[in-house]
């Protein structure tokens, strides 16, 4: 199977298309995460991004109540020490508790309760499989080489974890009549919606790969590039401080224009997903990679890997003004780029269902730093993208001196 890689933006418009597909990756991602949204096509896709939209209603994801409490906590352990903070071990726990209960109804603190494992030896185990699963997808069919007993016990393992929180959203959901206000999580959208307890498990066990670390690495990027350029942060405190608790609430934090901008250069400069691929689901023409210059429509043969550059868009001084390497968060006051020029979610029917949760929830993260911290200082604030693992992040880390005054 040959590959084909591009950053032209019609051709990723093209690829991100029908006519293009994901389920190349079940071969490598069966026995951890099964055939779930994530890596299936046609009717069987269709029908499980329709099971897990409601999750994304405004409702189940306006509420901060995890998330506040776990930052609530970051920010007294920040204010406990003195000199340089590595913010992502921080900020990766704090996604993954609110990550537990958005996604598993799950409270990430509690122990005792009879669930199979510990959120910490579940998190854990999840990181090893999770390694032995992206060597799975590499070696595609040759994966048969890899001794399989360790890793499919760790499966089995987390399999358990995750139908622990099935039956107990089964067992909230008989006793619904005494609470029928209680916001529901995704595991209570998705298993009445499931055709079995496996089914319902692998749509969760994608969701949570979705979920994982996406929303920690946009902070973490957006707190190193801000403690960078102390006058955006200046900016931020000064609107943290005129908007007071309204820009803490979902709709202030989605108005806030500030808070957008800064987001967009983020992602923008240091994309979570760099680059993603799909598979040609029958013979196609891409519009342009063809002819001797490039630019003539170019035949694709079925099975042909497409992989989309869309990092590589991010730098058009035509599409995104002057400067292009810098971090310029006010260029978004005056740049609209297309979807297939700026796609940091994806674009077409696989887009990003967590989109906006994701913005907002990192919104409310970046609020809640700039009322506390006057000053951030990050030494070492080289960034070193290390794109070894599913989502881009900082290789030299994310040190950040704070200052409360
Ligand atoms: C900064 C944070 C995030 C970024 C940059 C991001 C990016 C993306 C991208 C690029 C895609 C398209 C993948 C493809 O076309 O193959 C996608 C799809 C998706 N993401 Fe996100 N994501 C983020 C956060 C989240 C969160 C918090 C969730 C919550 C569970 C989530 C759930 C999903 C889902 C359900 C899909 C749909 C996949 C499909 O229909 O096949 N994402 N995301």
């Amino acid at each position: 199977m040959s590959a084909i890689v591009t950053s032209d933006p019609d051709n990723i418009q093209a690829i991100s298309g029908p006519d293009w597909g994901v389920a190349q990756r079940l071969h490598g991602m069966k026995e951890m995460l099964g055939p779930g949204f994530i890596a299936v096509d046609g009717e069987e896709w269709v029908r499980a991004r329709k099971m897990l939209r409601p999750a994304f209603n405004k409702n189940s994801i306006d509420g901060f109540g995890v998330l506040g409490k776990v930052t609530e906590r970051v920010v007294e352990g920040i204010q406990e020490r003195e000199g340089v903070v590595e913010i992502d071990e921080m900020l990766f726990d704090a996604f993954m508790k609110s990550s537990m209960q958005f996604i598993l109804g799950l409270d990430a603190e509690k122990e005792g309760d009879g669930r199979p494992l510990t959120v910490s030896q579940f998190n854990e185990l999840w990181q090893q499989a999770f390694v032995s699963m992206a060597v799975r997808i590499l070696l595609d069919n040759k994966s048969w080489i890899l001794p399989s007993a360790q890793y499919l016990k760790a499966c089995a393992k987390l399999h358990s974890f995750v139908d622990f929180a099935i039956d107990e959203s089964e067992r909230r959901s008989a006793k619904a009549s005494d609470a029928p206000d209680q916001k529901k999580t995704m595991v209570d959208v998705v298993r009445p919606q499931a055709r079995s307890k496996e089914d319902a498990r692998n749509q969760l066990m994608g969701a949570h790969t979705a979920n994982q670390d996406t929303t920690a690495t946009l902070t973490c990027n957006a707190i190193q590039l801000l403690a960078d350029h102390p006058s955006t942060w200046k900016q931020l405190r000064e609107e943290t401080r005129v908007k007071g608790a309204d820009l803490l609430a979902y709709d202030g934090l989605k108005e806030s224009k500030l808070l957008h901008n800064i987001l967009f250069e983020t992602l923008r400069l240091r994309p979570v997903f760099p680059m993603f691929g799909r598979h040609a689901l029958r013979d196609v023409t891409l519009p342009k990679g063809g002819g001797p210059k490039g630019d003539q429509p170019l035949h694709v043969p079925k099975g042909t890997s497409g992989l989309m550059n869309s990092w590589a868009t991010h730098f058009d001084p035509a599409v995104f003004g002057p400067d292009v390497n810098a971090f310029k968060p006010d260029r978004w006051n005056s740049i609209k780029p297309k979807t297939k020029e700026f796609a940091p979610f994806g674009l077409g029917g696989r887009a990003c269902l967590g989109r906006e949760k994701a913005l907002v929830e990192s919104s409310y993260l970046l609020v809640r730093f700039a009322q506390n911290f006057e000053r951030l200082e990050a030494p070492g604030s080289e960034w070193k993208p290390d794109t070894t693992r599913m989502s881009m992040k900082n290789g030299a880390g994310y040190k950040v001196v704070f200052h409360t005054e």
